[in-house]
């Protein structure tokens, strides 16, 4: 049973969380667990404005995603940071390239997750993964996001990310803040719900 974990983080916030997720699901028997980023398409001076040249080049390493790799996987989950409540132009640009996916019907059926990061507490991490969901939906997916069975979202003694709809980190305005042990406990969660359902679906 194939996983597929596929991200875009510029300053390595939803990198981190994509590898806690691919932890997870590597926990579940049977599982081949893939971790890829989808390409960027910021000019290199752009991204160097932004400061994302350096935080980039952790996860340089990570192989770019094909859409072929979709089509291949029994699950997926997709990590993404929030722009504007909604999820980043390169996710946006790579699932625009699917088309043929959608056409032959090769995502049906398959199960699909998503992750998030935003700046501030209240900044869109669950409008971006709700609005995400559809382009799912559209492709025929089984949408599974995170149960309250983890219970680290039930917390009020710390500020965290993570909701029903799927994990996620709170990056600060500046970016300096890490993904918390609980965050990343929710994406070890999520990971492991995800490929605990295809092992049943590919059974
Ligand atoms: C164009 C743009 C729009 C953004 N919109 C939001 C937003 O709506 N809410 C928010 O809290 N953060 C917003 N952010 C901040 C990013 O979500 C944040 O940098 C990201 O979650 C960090 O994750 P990363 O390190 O994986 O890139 C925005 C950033 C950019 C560049």
């Amino acid at each position: 049973m194939k996983v597929l974990v596929v991200f875009y983080s510029m300053y390595g916030h939803v990198y981190r969380l994509a590898e806690a997720v691919a932890q997870g699901a590597r926990e579940v028997v049977g599982a081949d667990v893939v971790l890829r980023r989808v390409p960027e398409i910021l000019p290199e001076e752009v991204l160097e404005k932004m400061g994302a040249t350096t935080p980039q080049k952790a996860f340089a390493q990570v192989p770019v995603c094909t859409v072929d790799e979709l089509a291949a996987a029994d699950a997926i989950l997709f990590g993404t940071p929030t722009r504007f409540g909604n999820m980043c132009g390169q996710m946006r640009q790579f699932l625009d390239a699917t088309g043929g996916l959608w056409l032959s019907g090769a995502l049906v059926g398959k199960v699909g997750s998503v992750f998030a990061s935003s700046a501030t507490q209240h900044g869109g991490q669950e409008s971006t993964i709700l609005t995400f969901h559809v382009t799912l939906l559209h492709q025929g997916m089984i949408v599974a996001g995170l149960p309250y069975a983890f219970q680290g979202q039930m917390r009020n003694d710390e500020i965290t990310g993570g909701s029903p709809y799927g994990a996620s980190t709170i990056a600060g305005t500046q970016g300096e803040r890490k993904p918390s042990e609980n965050e990343l406990a929710a994406a070890r969660f999520q990971g492991r719900h995800v490929a605990t359902i295809a092992a049943k679906l590919t059974r």
